[in-house]
């Protein structure tokens, strides 16, 4: 039997969005599905709401391209663009709630490496030294929430030095960045430089959106750790220096009050910072999660 013609159709702009949701009701993954339709939705509606010209819809199809182009093994700009709006920090919010005294997370960012170097306690990841920044000792403890010390925790922690820059964006080889791990008693120590504060990479198509919107891509001086344990949540945070430029306008929205933390500089010259980390066991993270995308 020949095919039936087809007559066509024509959609109407308040027809279009059902019509599309209609062409992915066959999708099989129910996530996806789910997905694809919120994205839909408010996608159309964001069209309706601004009722771009042509010219103007184009010039964000570019500004697109030019992020995808900028992105390279060592420069990721939707990465960049997605902490500059604070993305990164909603997904964080969703998925990682702190409870019962559990250390705050705050964003990964870009300049985390794979296989940074590990370091005995009291190592010193500055290659440099004072070329580097200023001497600084940090040290603390990894516990559970029940104040139970958790030991051979793995900290890998990571900064840029005092021009602001971190060791990726010089071809630097592993500067400024190391793995500890926690003794028995979930104590660890090791030296580094006193964090400085310092712009987020903006010579690209984010930084010219951060100028057009009356932005600047600075962040305050900052620490980075991701701190791993058998049994619990990862966690992936900074530690703040309290009194530092920018605690109250960072480019990427990651500062949480409670990792401001004082780096006090001694009359031997060294700053010292101190901080107690507390990990949610795994089971503790999936519940919270939970219960947070319920609120939502
Ligand atoms: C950083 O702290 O390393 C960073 C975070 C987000 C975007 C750019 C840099
Ligand atoms: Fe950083």
């Amino acid at each position: 039997m020949p095919a039936k013609a087809s007559r066509g159709k024509t959609f109407s702009e308040k027809k279009l969005t059902a019509e599309v949701l209609g062409r992915i009701r066959k999708t099989r993954d129910a996530r996806l599905k789910r997905v694809m339709t919120s994205f839909i939705e408010h996608l159309h509606s964001f069209v309706r709401d601004v009722k771009p010209t042509p010219a103007e819809w184009m010039s964000g199809i570019q500004f697109l391209t030019e992020t995808g182009h900028w992105c390279t093994g060592k420069r990721q700009e939707y990465i960049l663009m997605s902490d500059t709006l604070g993305v990164s920090m909603l997904v964080d919010a969703l998925n990682y709630a702190a409870g019962e005294g559990a250390t705050q997370s705050t964003v990964l960012g870009p300049f985390h490496r794979e296989q940074a170097p590990e370091y005995p306690l009291g190592a010193d990841v500055s290659k440099n030294g004072t070329a580097d920044g200023e001497p600084c000792e940090v040290s603390g403890t990894v516990r559970d929430t029940k104040g139970k010390p958790v030991a051979g925790a793995k900290l890998d922690i990571w900064e840029g030095g005092a021009d602001g820059l971190y060791d990726s964006q010089k071809g630097d080889d592993m500067n400024l960045r190391g793995v500890f791990r926690t003794d028995a008693q979930g104590k660890f120590h090791f030296r580094c430089v006193t964090p400085t504060f310092y712009p987020v990479p903006h010579d690209g198509p984010v930084g010219r959106m951060l100028t057009a919107t009356g932005r600047h891509p600075m962040r305050p001086p900052h620490l980075h750790f991701w701190i791993t344990a058998p049994g619990y949540k990862p966690l992936i945070t900074h530690l703040f220096v309290k009194g530092g430029k920018y605690l109250d306008s960072d480019a990427v929205f990651g500062v949480k009050p409670e990792l401001i933390i004082e780096f006090k500089k001694g009359k031997d010259g060294l700053t010292r910072a101190r901080y107690d980390f507390v990990l949610m066991s795994e089971a503790t993270g999936r519940r919270k999660t939970r219960a947070a995308r319920r609120r939502t």
